[in-house]
């Protein structure tokens, strides 16, 4: 496992951004061979979204031969719903891109057999021939994608309570009010992403902290979820200096002292 450790949101942000250019150059992606793409949703991929955005505008990335797989949706708003991960992912991303719409796949949270849409989500994953790069959030509570606390560490795409815990998290985006959050969601499950040739976690801000403790200085735990990845061959988590604040000195020293290595991941 990989910690690279910026100093703030910004700085994350845009290290994520030029990983995910890199990887995406380095794979010659054309039409016989895409590049699968795991994507996130959540107010901490936004900035690596924008800058991704950028150098899409800048004429330095294209995502003509890239197919993307969202890690989860709600069960039951509509998808123009502005909460829904349909709608973030158009007006945050897509619309922004030369993303083939039919190359961009989300969970349908209003499939009428949602066991069946978990099923075909998985299929449609591995005829595009598996994700080469999985990109994941977390909750303050160390749940990656909606895999709350005690999920199963290789559990697939499924249907999923939401925990209080998220539900209160995620009252903000519906006017602070905890009866607005849907109480269910489509999820990739751990072993979904597990499953990705590469892993990589973005974790900023000091509410994240205990989590990023947990996730990498504890041992593996159902109870936070994203601590599996420790068993992952080419995990990454990139953090800033507020995500680092309940990890030992120790810690940070070792990853920083790493960070010359880290860095020739992105060059220009
Ligand atoms: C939700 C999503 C997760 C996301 C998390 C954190 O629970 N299901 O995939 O990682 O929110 O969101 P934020 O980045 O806004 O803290």
């Amino acid at each position: 496992m990989r910690l690279v450790i910026l100093d703030d949101y910004d700085a994350a942000s845009e290290w994520a951004a030029k990983y995910v250019r890199n990887r995406i150059h380095k794979f010659k992606p054309g039409p016989e061979k895409y590049f699968v793409l795991g994507l996130p949703t959540g107010s901490t991929p936004l900035g690596m979204y924008k800058k991704l955005i950028e150098f899409h505008q800048q004429g330095k990335l294209s995502f003509k031969y890239v197919k993307t797989f969202n890690m989860d949706e709600y069960v039951g708003i509509p998808s123009d719903h502005p909460e829904s991960y349909h709608y973030y992912m158009y007006e945050n991303f897509f619309k922004h891109i030369d993303i083939d719409p039919a190359n961009a796949h989300l969970l349908d949270g209003n499939a009428p057999d949602l066991v069946k849409e978990c099923d075909s989500f998985e299929k449609r994953i591995t005829d595009a021939g598996g994700v080469h790069l999985f990109i994941g959030g977390i909750g303050p509570d160390g749940h990656i994608a909606f895999n709350e606390p005690g999920s199963s560490l290789v559990s697939r795409t499924r249907v999923k309570s939401l925990a209080v815990d998220t539900i209160q998290a995620n009252a903000r985006f519906f006017g602070g009010d905890v009866n607005k959050v849907p109480k269910m969601a489509l999820t990739v499950g751990v072993g979904t992403v597990m499953d990705a040739d590469e892993v990589m976690i973005l974790i900023t801000g000091v509410s994240k902290a205990f989590a990023l403790y947990k996730a990498i200085e504890e041992g593996i735990s159902h109870m936070w979820t994203v601590s599996t990845f420790q068993q992952h061959p080419k995990a990454l988590f990139v953090c800033d200096e507020d995500a680092t604040l309940e990890l030992r000195v120790k810690t940070v020293k070792y990853f920083k002292g790493l960070m010359h290595v880290h860095n020739q991941e992105v060059q220009d």
